[in-house]
């Protein structure tokens, strides 16, 4: 832990005042940095009074996705706690993922943003990230997995995101493949996995996730079909985002070690349950054709089995699923 962080563990543990020598003694930093670190902390939007012969008072912290915030809260040992990047604002977190990435950072490096001016959704669309209301975050892994298994990754997250909404909401979501979670028929996060590979493997994804949180549905754009909502319409109450990002961060761990070590069944269960589409008659829409049929199953690697109209049976890659 930093000596920020741990000023900030120590003055919120404190019941009352505590006073800089005792700070300064069980913390083993000087006084003069702890000021140094508490103006910081302040100027992040940490209520911390001060006064002459008492020293400092916590009061409050700021609504934000900080490492301080979130760290704390998620046992995850490498998944968000290896590099933690935040950013109050930024054009899009896979784009600084990606430059991260490339320059050979740890698996588990995490990029949060609390608004993003650039945000990418799946097939070129823009994902609406408006400031302080949702989670805006990418996920770099370096995976163990041979290049046709990259579809699990999307799984696994649809997983991870239902998981952590249902831990810290109590309401459970249901999957659409293949990348978006639904509330009460509408959208409330959505998914953007990009991988850089070698000849046959992964050399790292991007893990991307929009959840909208807190945000006003007035503030997301119309969508047809699927609206566009969030947590906090579809429950009617505002969620701490903190506390669900850092419920996301730690099944993400669990679920991913599973799958790496080569355990995938009870994630394609988990799926199963939550996606709810087998044995359902669809449509899906690719780039050129569309296709019509009942999903029969989904495969150990994430592609959907179709059987047609005309009875073949297809395995489904992409795609925009719609129920008939
Ligand atoms: C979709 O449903 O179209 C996918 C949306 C993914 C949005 C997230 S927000 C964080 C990350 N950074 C981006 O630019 N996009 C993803």
């Amino acid at each position: 832990m930093n000596s920020r962080s741990s000023i900030l563990q120590q003055l919120r543990s404190s019941e009352g005042w505590i006073s800089s020598n005792i700070l300064s003694q069980e913390l083993n930093i000087s006084r003069a940095a702890i000021s140094k670190h508490v103006k910081i902390l302040r100027e992040l939007g940490y209520k911390i009074e001060t006064a002459p012969n008492r020293g400092y008072l916590f009061q409050s912290a700021p609504d934000l996705l900080l490492p301080e915030e979130v760290q704390p809260l998620s046992q995850s040992k490498f998944i968000g706690k290896t590099q933690y990047k935040h950013h109050h604002s930024t054009g899009s977190t896979n784009a600084d993922a990606r430059i991260l990435a490339e320059g050979g950072c740890p698996e588990g490096t995490l990029v949060v943003a609390e608004e993003q001016t650039a945000g990418k959704g799946r097939k070129g669309r823009e994902w609406t990230s408006p400031n302080h209301t949702g989670i805006y975050t990418t996920l770099i892994l370096r995976p163990t997995l041979p290049l046709e298994n990259t579809p699990l990754l999307t799984l696994l997250t649809a997983v991870v995101t239902a998981e952590a909404i249902i831990a810290t909401t109590d309401i459970t979501p249901t999957i659409k493949w293949p990348n978006d979670i639904l509330l009460n028929g509408k959208k409330v996060a959505g998914i953007l996995t990009e991988v850089s590979s070698e000849i046959d493997s992964v050399e790292y994804a991007l893990i991307g996730i929009g959840i909208n949180v807190n945000t006003q549905v007035k503030q997301l754009p119309k969508r047809p079909i699927y609206p566009a909502s969030s947590l906090a319409a579809e429950t009617g109450r505002q969620q701490n985002r903190a506390l669900l990002l850092s419920q996301w961060l730690e099944i993400f761990e669990t679920e991913y070690e599973q799958l790496i070590s080569g355990n995938r069944q009870e994630l394609l269960d988990h799926w199963k349950y939550l996606a709810n589409i087998i044995g359902k008659e669809v449509t899906i829409s690719r780039i050129n054709d569309s296709i019509s049929g009942t999903i029969k199953n989904i495969d150990s690697d994430g592609a959907l089995l179709l059987q047609t109209e005309t009875g073949q049976s297809q395995r489904i890659l992409s795609g925009d699923v719609s129920f008939r």
